[in-house]
């Protein structure tokens, strides 16, 4: 399996952290550049943060990989051996940043992209070396969730993609090849399907906030992270599974149910969201409810490794 020594962070917002993170826990040395004039705090703090779950994960912060903040990126260029880039999901920002990046990194190093849509042959474009760089769509708490989404532009080689997707097995993630090369891949463009129906309902006064996300963590939500979507809706066919399912629910597929395309932002939806999720936090901060999230989704992983099942099979442990 692709190892890599050192890793360099290129963004180091809440995805670059997140990366950093679960690198340093696999004892691999990291370098981090961001522009911003606080980029060192804000990743540090980030980092600080992961460590409460990466502890109960078993890893051992005294044992883990080094880590460098540096203020220029031709330093980091020049130290790393696999770059990830973070920065904002602007193709303007993203094909400047990697045309800067090729220029100054040895052909070698794969540049990978944390990317949520945009497409890899647009970020390629420009660049000397277009066949080194590649998507790696993670999701976030990237320090726990494995899932990371592989997207190949026109010009990726296949060695590319293939040692990235050994290095990300080797940081104890899932790497899920996408076929083709679509905007939004894979996981987020089902995401917004729920998205853009949730912000529908909440501007038709159909629904609070509160009343989507019950609708999803007290069923749906609950069978999603064991099966997913199609598997689900196989059991819901009984004996005979999806023909079955397919035939009683096929109908319904073609009424009305869902908008899908994106409502108009006017200032009253916004403030109904806000105020929605700010009343369903209940005075907790957003550092409270992550270290919630982190602690549950830590105990759910436990649960499906218990059955080697879906992400339960993939191993991030100090110990794996
Ligand atoms: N937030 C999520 O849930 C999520 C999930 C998966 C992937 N992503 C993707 O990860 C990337 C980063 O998102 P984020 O949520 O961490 O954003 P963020 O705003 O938290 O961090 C972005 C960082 O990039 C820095 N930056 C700005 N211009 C830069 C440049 N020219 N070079 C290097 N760094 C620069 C900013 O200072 C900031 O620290 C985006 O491509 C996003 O689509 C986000």
């Amino acid at each position: 399996m692709q190892t890599f020594g050192s890793v360099g962070i290129v963004g180091a917002g809440l995805i670059g952290s997140g990366w950093a993170a679960r690198c340093l826990a696999r004892k691999i040395d990291v370098f981090a550049y961001d522009p911003s004039p606080n980029g060192e705090t804000v990743i540090r703090s980030h980092i600080d943060n992961a460590w409460h779950a990466l502890e109960k994960l078993g890893f051992n912060r005294d044992e883990a990989g080094k880590f460098t903040y540096v203020n220029n990126l031709e330093e980091l260029c020049r130290n790393v051996e696999f770059i990830q880039e973070s920065a904002p999901d602007s193709l303007e920002i993203k094909t400047r940043l990697h045309q800067q990046i090729d220029q100054i990194t040895p052909p070698d190093v794969i540049i990978a992209s944390s990317s949520s849509g945009l497409l890899p042959t647009d970020i390629q474009a420009g660049t000397n070396h277009p066949e080194r760089i590649v998507i790696g769509h993670p999701f976030n708490p990237v320090y726990i969730l494995p899932l990371v989404e592989i997207v190949r532009g026109d010009h990726t080689s296949a060695d590319t993609a293939r040692l990235a997707a050994e290095f990300y097995e080797h940081i104890g993630m899932y790497p899920l090849m996408v076929k083709k090369e679509i905007e939004g891949y894979i996981s987020d463009r089902l995401q917004e399907a729920i998205w853009r129906e949730a912000l529908h309902m909440v501007a038709d006064g159909v629904a609070s906030t509160k009343d989507i996300d019950d609708a999803i963590v007290y069923g749906p939500g609950l069978r999603l992270a064991i099966m997913g979507v199609c598997l689900t809706f196989h059991l819901a066919g009984g004996e005979q599974g999806m023909k079955h399912m397919l035939e009683q629910f096929g109908p319904a597929l073609q009424l009305p149910w869902t908008h899908l395309k994106a409502p108009e932002l006017t200032e009253n939806l916004i403030d109904r969201m806000v105020e929605g999720t700010k009343s369903q936090s209940e005075g907790h901060s957003i550092k409270e409810l992550e270290r919630l999230r982190d602690n549950c989704l830590i105990e759910i992983l436990d649960v499906l490794a218990r059955y080697q099942y879906s992400a339960g099979a993939t191993n991030f442990r100090a110990d794996s």
